[in-house]
């Protein structure tokens, strides 16, 4: 599997811990940066990911800004994103299992180095478990593509 990473100025706190704990991991990772914390907007690191994701050319993304929630509500302007902002075991555990969420938004102000460790552990580890689930997945999926659809009709 292929994760992309990316943090702006605040995530650069953590980012390279992430860095590390995915190679570790074992997984290829396509880094996309911030490389000094010099300030940046995280809407366009975000996106950068987000699109890696969107257009298949990774298989997930992990992004880190001071909240975690910039950054999730920019990568989910994406189709085929489902971005999650996760702050414990829990939201993170559920946000594979329940939405398939393929991209995890943590936070460097907020989550300390052994929780984010864990989280991301637990995030690349645990499936998703369709059924049920994968109806709801799809119904994302669904008004992505309305919403595509209403946009084209309304040019
Ligand atoms: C940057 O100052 C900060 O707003 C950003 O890192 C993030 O927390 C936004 O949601």
């Amino acid at each position: 599997m292929r994760i992309a990473i990316g943090a702006d100025h605040r995530g650069y706190a953590i980012r390279e811990q992430v860095v590390e704990v995915v190679k570790r991991l074992g997984y290829e990772i396509v880094d996309v940066g911030t490389f000094s914390p010099e300030a940046v907007d995280y809407p366009d690191v975000a996106a950068e990911v987000a699109r890696l994701v969107g257009r298949g050319e990774v298989d997930r993304g992990i992004l880190a800004c001071g909240t975690g929630l910039g950054m999730c509500i920019a990568a989910n302007k994406i189709a085929g994103v489902r971005a999650a902002p996760c702050h414990d075991e829990t939201t993170t555990e559920m946000s594979r299992r329940h939405n398939d969420a393929n991209v995890l938004c943590l936070s460097a102000d907020l989550l300390g180095r052994r929780l984010i460790e864990r989280m991301i552990e637990i995030w690349l580890n645990r499936p998703f478990e369709g059924g049920r689930h994968a109806r709801r997945v799809d119904k994302i999926t669904e008004i992505e593509r309305q919403v595509e659809a209403e946009r084209r009709n309304s040019v």
